[in-house]
């Protein structure tokens, strides 16, 4: 489909339409306007990705070529903004079916997250390899580990902040196992890559980790070719049941413990912890996803604790909170740790499900007592994923820093990125930097301390 093929009477698809509609220029814009006070604590740079076609168009969401768009932050300044397609094959080279370059790893668009590991920026999408890039965003090329990578890798791995690993899977596989796991060493040295063997080939987002332990989320969002004239080819099968696989972290598929659970679906974990003979997990939860009614985005996750007695060998699930809210995160430092707080985006537009729609507020849940703090963005501002930036490299209180996030005005069509003191959450930003350009809402992003490159 091209925007041109379009007769005067179609309606755009949501994601060409307002501000999921891409912007085709890159700019580089200097000495943004701030209202507050940037924290001079703040030295590095905050990317986020989405997916931006640049061709104007693309047939599915999830199929648009990566953009990047980042600011500087250094000196109590914002020194820049830039956005950058991540340049890719699909860009040079672009193919006619998005489908027929799932099995080439270097057709990868990085739309999807984008972070820091080993001195280099990954750009990441769960259907084939990273993309590389530098600190201006510049694409530098594929990462495979030297070729020791030979599947796809999750846009979601998880980085130790003990260890350095970078822990990580890879699905869309389409012989069993229809598993991949992938750890990587601090340095950047593939260590494993081992195949899990599943029931189903499933859609697999992400997953958890612990200090010594992966937990892989077999949830029934099942391939299925009839489904790809929708959209994508999986399709909700609450039948296939739903288990929960917890697995060492230096283990093979022999080592792999299932536990079975009720059928749902989870995009985002907030995080993981081990408690004693017990896994805790923090996960946005939804009744489905991808079901019947073609309504993709009609459900819509909310803050459930799942805990994983490996004596008892059984999972206890309990609601948290009766809202909707995903895009989870935590302190970084505190990824498989058992951290106290997470940040959470609210969701809105439930029931009405042509598109995601992005809230107008942030959750600062207490994951230990379920008590939950709220930051108001304003009537008519929409978020993005709240993403922490500590004031400390080493040492500090695990919520001493701020939430960064990149939001968008429906009023008066603005992007800004706001800076918010996570431990003084529900005050006005401490710091507003207003951004050049319009942003197109997107997916996943990281604050990249200077350190975290050099
Ligand atoms: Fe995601």
């Amino acid at each position: 489909m091209t925007i041109e093929s379009l007769a005067p009477t179609d309606a755009l698809p949501w994601h060409l339409r307002n501000n999921w509609a891409p912007v085709l220029d890159e700019r580089t814009d200097f000495d943004l306007r701030v209202d507050g006070v940037i924290p001079p604590e703040l030295e590095g740079t905050y990317v986020r990705t989405g997916p931006n076609p640049a061709s104007g168009t693309s047939g599915h969401w999830f199929f648009g070529d990566g953009m990047l768009h980042g600011v500087r932050i250094a000196n109590g300044k914002a020194e820049w903004y830039r956005n950058r397609f991540i340049q890719t094959p699909n860009i040079s080279d672009p193919l006619d079916d998005p489908m027929a370059g799932m099995g080439d790893m270097t057709r990868g668009t990085g739309n999807t997250h984008v972070m820091p590991h080993n001195k280099e920026l990954l750009c990441l999408e769960e259907g084939h390899w990273p993309w590389k890039v530098d600190a201006e965003l510049n694409t530098l090329g594929y990462q495979n580990y030297d070729g020791a990578l030979t599947c796809s890798m999750t846009a979601h791995p998880k980085v130790c902040p003990v260890t350095g690993e970078l822990i990580a899977f890879s699905y869309l596989n389409p012989e069993p196992p229809f598993l991949n796991y992938i750890r990587v060493s601090a340095e950047g040295e593939l260590l494993q890559l081992e195949g899990i063997e599943l029931p189903n080939m499933v859609m697999m987002h992400d997953f958890n980790v612990t200090q010594n332990h992966v937990i892989f989320m077999d949830l029934p969002v099942c391939f299925d070719l009839a489904a790809l004239e929708t959209g994508l080819p999986f399709m909700f099968n609450r039948d296939a049941g739903a288990r929960l696989g917890v697995m060492p972290r230096n283990g093979t598929n022999a080592d792999v413990r299932w536990f079975e659970i009720d059928p749902c679906y989870v995009f985002h974990p907030v995080n993981a912890h081990e408690d004693g003979n017990t896994i805790v997990l923090h996960v946005s939860r939804q009744p489905e996803a991808f079901g019947s009614s073609n309504d993709d985005y009609a459900e819509v996750g909310r803050l459930w604790k799942w805990t994983i007695d490996l004596d008892a060998g059984v999972v206890t699930e309990e609601q948290v909170d009766d809202r909707p809210g995903d895009f989870g995160r935590v302190n970084d430092r505190m990824v498989g740790l058992d951290a106290q707080f997470g940040y959470v985006m609210a969701m809105a537009g439930e029931g009405n499900a042509e598109e995601p729609v992005y809230g107008s507020a942030f959750w600062k849940y207490d994951l230990r007592s379920g008590a939950c703090t709220e930051h108001q963005l304003g009537k008519g501002v929409r978020g993005a994923e709240p993403v922490f930036a500590p004031a400390t490299e080493e040492g500090g209180g695990e919520d001493e820093g701020w939430i960064i996030s990149m939001i968008h005005d429906t009023d008066s069509d603005e992007s800004r990125l706001v800076i918010i003191d996570a431990q003084n959450f529900s005050a006005p930003p401490v710091a507003t930097i207003h951004l050049p350009r319009r942003v197109p809402y997107g997916a996943h992003g990281s604050w990249v301390p200077d350190t975290a490159m050099i």
